[in-house]
């Protein structure tokens, strides 16, 4: 059954939507509304500082680099705090994981634990911090499956489809956030005038007939033929369809974003520098293939589903065809000559 039907020019605020559909739930603790409570408020925290990045000398980067290799942004060290000290509390996690740490951030001894993990990405398009182009925070949210107080690897490990709530924030032209719990896609914009997340985009559903092709083509030469035969069909140039428009800012969450309101497809293939791809499948890929499901759309590593891969590490990296079913399915089709070239 669907939330409380509003219109984008009610004003609801997110903590009054995040109420009227834990009500809808009729065994809900409000453990999960407590969580996305918590996210909103680091979300605003965040925010703040993106805001004025420029005047709060937290641009550049910091001397330190994290488990991806990455030097990290102050931005990205800011963002990571923000998440862990917002939500290390509240007594609703039994543990969190994020980008920026290379294992599982317990619950400090000492603070009620809960029934829910975290994953998160807190700041997503890092190297477009000092560029002043749209920046964003990615989370995920699954349910313990282990015995005991404090969450472990195997609660982590779980497939997209176990996720019970999948958001991203995007620090952009406005600071937005958008997340499902499973009951469809709602986008609120935070309006800093009262310091309020307000519901401005309900029931966001992706258009079937999209207008971007989002890629990186600069890793053209790396990729393999079905991959580039694909992206010649996006362009229209190969097999009669309407051609794509080409959008890319290299932020996974700005990219996103766009496509989800106005359709189409983010494509990160793997190619012969990243054979399994760059973005990170626990708290990149799934939460966003989540929101994009539960949008109407579709998300493929280019052979199987998202949502239906069972994780093996932390911090896995899958390619990505995110957005239009009709446009991912072409991916899935066309990079099946893959299998059929391997069997020739
Ligand atoms: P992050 O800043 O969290 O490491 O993510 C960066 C990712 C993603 O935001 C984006 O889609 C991708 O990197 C861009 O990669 P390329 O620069 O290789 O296109
Ligand atoms: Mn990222
Ligand atoms: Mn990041």
């Amino acid at each position: 059954m669907p939330v409380v039907q509003h219109t984008a020019t009610s004003v609801v605020t997110i903590e009054r939507f995040i109420i009227e559909e834990e009500r809808l739930h009729p065994t809900a603790t409000g453990e999960l509304s407590g969580i996305l409570y918590d996210i909103a408020l680091a979300a605003k925290m965040i925010a703040n500082k993106v805001r004025r990045a420029g005047l709060a000398d937290i641009l550049g980067s910091t001397d330190s680099s994290n488990i991806q290799g990455e030097i990290q942004q102050k931005l990205d060290v800011f963002a990571n705090d923000t998440i862990v000290k917002a939500m290390d509390h509240g007594g609703r996690l039994c543990a969190m994981a994020s980008e920026e740490e290379p294992g599982i951030i317990p619950i400090p001894d000492g603070f009620r634990t809960g029934k829910y993990c975290l994953l998160f990405d807190p700041l997503d398009g890092s190297s477009n911090i000092d560029v002043n182009v749209p920046v964003g925070t990615i989370f995920s949210v699954v349910q313990k499956i282990t015995r005991g107080r404090h969450g472990e690897m195997e609660d982590m490990l779980q497939p997209g489809r176990r996720q019970v709530a999948a958001g991203y924030v995007i620090y952009g032209s406005s600071t937005m956030l958008v997340y499902t719990t499973g009951q469809g896609v709602h986008g609120f914009t935070l309006d800093p005038s009262i310091g309020e997340f307000l519901l401005s985009h309900p029931h966001i559903r992706i258009p079937d007939d999209g207008r971007y092709l989002s890629v990186n083509d600069s890793y053209e030469a790396q990729w393999d033929e079905p991959t580039k035969l694909l992206m010649r069909k996006y362009r229209g140039l190969e097999g009669g369809r309407k051609p794509l428009s080409v959008r890319y800012v290299g932020s996974l969450v700005a990219d996103f974003h766009r496509n989800l309101l106005g359709g189409g497809i983010f494509c990160y293939p793997s190619n012969k520098r990243a054979t399994g791809g760059k973005l990170r499948l626990l708290y990149e890929a799934s939460p966003l293939s989540f929101i994009c499901e539960q949008a109407g759309g579709a998300a493929s590593n280019g052979v199987e589903r998202i949502l239906d891969i069972q994780p093996s590490e932390l911090h896995q990296r899958v390619p990505l065809f995110i957005g239009s079913k009709r446009d991912v399915d072409l991916a899935v089709q066309t990079l099946a000559q893959r299998s059929e070239l391997v069997e020739a």
